[in-house]
């Protein structure tokens, strides 16, 4: 049976909510769950902002006739040809073979590496800036490339101030019944759930966000319709001024990351010890993960939250402790900037594992090292705790200028 939500006089929510999905993309625990959102205008022309995942294909063609209401189906547009969005488009070919799909040249060029099916006869190629006519309103196609994928684009409906923006201003989480910002308390953690969402999808890509940041400005936008999450209809401008910060790598608020992996406990202790610290000299809201027991995801989104990062861990195999060389490479690849980074190392014999997290940190940029490397031998002594009190009074200092 159908399930659908009116977000304007002619246009509704068509999307889907997987509870089920255990990984997005394979790879982000998705704990509560995810919406792949798409979109029906009925102006004089039927137009399709996007379709879903596959795997929920039945429900969105429920959804779809009911909206359709015997009407047929005039256009596609293809904001984004990631197969979460786009997969079910030769099956919507199936169903409605006259439907028109707008794209751009590198939306079509993967849409032909992605499907076999012929679709040439049905494709209608845009070029940035381009409008489409439907009827009362105009739809304004506004190119961002890397906003994840090369081909995105984001479609604004000049006559009602809609947005559709692809990943841009999306967010993890299922939508459950409550469709719009405004209709839920939204909280911190919905926030991190667009924060999760931001850092580990589009977070490498920060000059391209702000890139269609800057087209966006001079839009006068009413409602945000993302391929992900909850629409924003009201506090537009809370939400721009996140994304801002967000893309331009600037932290959100001062405060601390504690990030450790420890085997037997030592390496954890220095962080205990240093993040209680930091608490006596007043740093609040101090954030602490043990990478073997946390998703890089959680981890690396906090990092884009906060100024100051520290980095504890053991060494292994003459490298660093495993699990976090696999967060090391995650935050070199989201190409943080920007940071405050102090590090903690241990090792028995021959530590390394403080040497090798530099060696990361030294290929990305505007990171600055707070304070002196800290070396603990086997655990915690007098010694090692009186450079762990060092430390903690380097951080608090840089945080306070
Ligand atoms: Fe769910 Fe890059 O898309």
């Amino acid at each position: 049976m159908h399930n659908k939500r009116q977000i304007t006089k002619d246009l509704c929510w068509i999307g889907t909510n997987d509870r089920r999905l255990a990984l997005f993309e394979n790879v982000y625990p998705i704990p509560t769950g995810v919406s792949f959102n798409s979109y029906l205008m009925t102006d004089e022309k039927t137009v399709l902002f996007d379709t879903v995942d596959k795997c929920m294909s039945h429900q969105f063609f429920d959804n779809l006739e009911c909206a359709l209401a015997g009407r047929k189906l005039d256009y596609v547009i293809v904001n984004h040809m990631e197969p979460d969005h786009s997969a079910t488009l030769p099956d919507l070919l199936l169903r409605y073979p006259d439907v028109k799909i707008v794209g751009n040249a590198k939306t079509f060029m993967l849409m032909k590496q992605f499907f076999q099916k012929d679709m040439e006869q049905n494709l209608v190629t845009v070029k940035d800036g381009d409008t489409l006519n439907t009827g009362r309103h105009t739809l304004k196609f506004i190119f961002a490339p890397m906003v994840h994928w090369p081909e995105v684009m984001v479609t604004y409906d000049e006559t009602d101030g809609t947005l559709f923006s692809a990943d841009a201003f999306g967010g993890f989480g299922a939508l459950n019944g409550n469709i719009f910002t405004d209709e839920i308390d939204f909280d911190e953690s919905n926030w991190e759930n667009m924060r999760r969402y931001y850092t580990n999808i589009v977070g490498k890509y920060g000059m391209s966000v702000m890139s269609l940041l800057n087209k966006a400005s001079s839009l006068k936008i009413n409602q945000i319709c993302p391929l992900h999450g909850m629409i924003w209809r009201k506090n537009i401008d809370l939400l721009i001024e996140k994304y801002k910060k967000w893309a331009s790598y600037e932290p959100e608020e001062k405060g601390v990351t504690i990030v450790y992996g420890s085997i037997y406990g030592n390496t954890e202790n220095a962080a205990e010890i240093l993040a209680g610290m930091l608490a006596e000299k007043g740093i609040r809201n101090i954030q602490m993960f043990d990478v073997s027991a946390v998703h890089p995801s959680y981890i690396l989104s906090s990092c884009f939250r906060y100024s100051h990062i520290v980095l504890a861990a053991n060494t292994y195999n003459a490298g660093m402790f495993v699990n976090m060389e696999t967060f090391m490479h995650c935050l070199a690849a989201h190409s943080l900037k920007n940071r405050n980074i102090s590090i903690i190392e241990n090792g028995s014999w021959a530590p390394m594992s403080g040497r090798k997290i530099k060696e990361i940190l030294d290929s990305m940029k505007d990171i600055k090292t707070i304070g002196e490397l800290v070396t603990i031998t086997s655990s915690i002594k007098d010694t090692e705790f009186k450079k762990i009190e060092q430390l903690a009074s380097d951080i608090v200092s840089d945080i306070q200028v």
